[in-house]
């Protein structure tokens, strides 16, 4: 297990050097950070009680979907909660789950690889690959000198019609091809599966119904055994306008599809992303300007906020208004009166030049909402900083965790002991290491430290602070 690495102290907000922080609530994150950049303030718990149910409910292996939110410290709780399979959609999400975890293992499901991925993958031992072309498996065997070892998937065309976000346009063979497909893989491959994606946040169970009906036809057809069926990912997270079912009727409605897929000895696979982790972060972003009902923020469509923007999602709001510096921290903010109790709706505006990087909401704040002022936005721990570029020259890549005082293994990662092993300070090996070892309040606020950490981290509730969601 690798220790956390420090970020180079000069990258961090307002001079502060300590890289490693535990902070009580979003609110804490603001007072002490005064962050000029958005900060992605990741819940653990949001992480781990998630990932818990996908094990839980799930009747097979749940992979988690690495492109969702790749951040160091979502991965690394969802190993601590017993992930072991990870879905990486390029060799660099492959290198950035093996340099955390060594007994991960990995399953390449983007239908289309290079040539150079195929042939390096296969080196660091990844056997599953997805595919919907014969091109592609013909690549698959010359990059692999026909290894007799592969497990290919063949990625079937569902509709996407019952999702926010239809996946169907780019990839996906149609069942005759499928079946094509599937006989090929069926003569060159150690194992087979059937795979495909209902598209994201689908809101109907019936979706999975049907695209397992859909599975359980093409493999008929081709009269081949299929070793695994992997339901993909699609789960639906809650979002302002968007109630989907409860967890457990998408996975009732798997459960009785994919019966006869198991009658015949087949394994059950989900590939998770955005239900897995969407609740667990929230983004802080800062008002660089307010012109009437329009903020200038400091994120946007080329940065965390691309649903926002490209889709017209709404998030989740909420106005962080730090009132006093507090105890031993004179700053004074730029607005130090209570927020007014009346809310109205804003349009955000991002950082760049860009036309597009505007974000209609609307989203419902305080009326006296202004310059100076940090918004939590909620719900983006899907999607969200995973999506940033470098247009214009703006990306953050600050994270504070905010984790409640009730995490022992949370608190040693501020350690006090400086003679503490590094890889204790993660929270995989804490897991396995006696609970109740809760350390004292916190070390905000001090100096440089003896702490390795990539990001700034924070003890505190738990929880988001209630979000203003409309
Ligand atoms: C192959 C694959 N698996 C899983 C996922 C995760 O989907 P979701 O975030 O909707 O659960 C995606 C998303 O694009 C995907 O392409």
């Amino acid at each position: 297990m690798e220790p956390y690495r420090a970020l180079p102290s000069s990258t961090e907000p307002n001079g502060i050097t300590t890289p490693d922080y535990l902070f009580r609530s979003i609110d804490e994150v603001a007072k002490r950070l005064k962050p000029e950049t958005p900060v992605q303030c990741i819940f653990p718990e949001a992480v781990r009680s998630q990932a818990r149910k996908f094990i839980e409910l799930f009747p097979g292996k749940v992979l988690y979907a690495v492109k969702c939110n790749p951040g160091q410290d979502m991965l690394r709780h969802m190993y601590a909660t017993g992930i072991r399979h990870f879905d990486v959609a390029s060799l660099e999400e492959a290198r950035q789950v093996k340099s955390l975890f060594k007994d991960a293992k990995l399953h390449f499901m983007h239908p289309v690889k290079s040539r150079e991925s195929i042939r390096r993958a296969y080196r660091m031992g990844i056997r599953d690959f997805s595919l919907d072309s014969a091109a592609e498996i013909m690549k698959l065997m010359e990059e692999t000198k026909s290894a007799r070892d592969l497990r290919l998937f063949i990625r079937l065309a569902v509709a996407g019609n019952s999702a926010a976000y239809d996946l169907s346009g780019k990839f996906g063979a149609a069942p005759s091809t499928a079946v094509d497909l599937l006989r090929h893989a069926r003569k060159v491959a150690v194992k087979v599966g059937i795979c495909f994606h209902v598209g994201s946040q689908c809101m109907d169970p019936a979706a999975y119904t049907a695209a397992i009906g859909r599975a359980l036809d093409v493999a008929t057809k081709a009269k081949v055994k299929v070793d695994v069926l992997d339901v993909g990912g699609g789960f639906p997270a809650i979002y302002p306008n968007m109630t989907p079912p409860p967890l457990e009727s998408f996975m009732d409605a798997i459960k009785q599809a994919a019966q006869p897929f198991v009658d015949q000895g087949a394994e059950l696979w989900c590939e998770p992303g955005r239900a897995m982790v969407a609740a667990a972060a929230s983004m802080l972003v800062r008002v660089n300007l307010r012109k009437g009902r329009r903020l200038y923020i400091n994120d946007g469509t080329y940065g965390s906020l691309f649903d926002a923007g490209a889709l017209g999602w709404r998030f989740p709001v909420r106005l962080v208004r730090p009132q006093k510096g507090g105890k031993g921290n004179t700053h004074k903010f730029a607005n130090a009166r209570p927020p007014s109790e009346k809310t109205v709706p804003f349009m955000f505006y991002g950082p760049t030049c860009d036309n597009l990087d505007k974000m209609k909401g609307p989203f419902v704040l305080p009326e006296d909402t202004q310059e100076g002022d940090w918004i939590e936005i909620g719900m983006l721990g899907a999607y969200g900083s995973t999506m940033q570029t470098r247009f214009n020259g703006f990306h953050s890549e600050f994270v504070a965790t905010v984790w409640p005082e009730a995490a022992p293994f949370a608190f040693e990662r501020v350690r006090k002991k400086p003679s503490l092993p590094l890889a204790e300070a993660d929270p995989a090996v804490q897991q396995a290491s006696p609970m109740g070892r809760v350390a004292a309040p916190q070390s905000i606020g001090r100096g440089p430290s003896e702490q390795t950490s990539q990001n700034l981290h924070a003890s505190g509730d738990g929880r988001s602070p209630p979000l203003s969601a409309k």
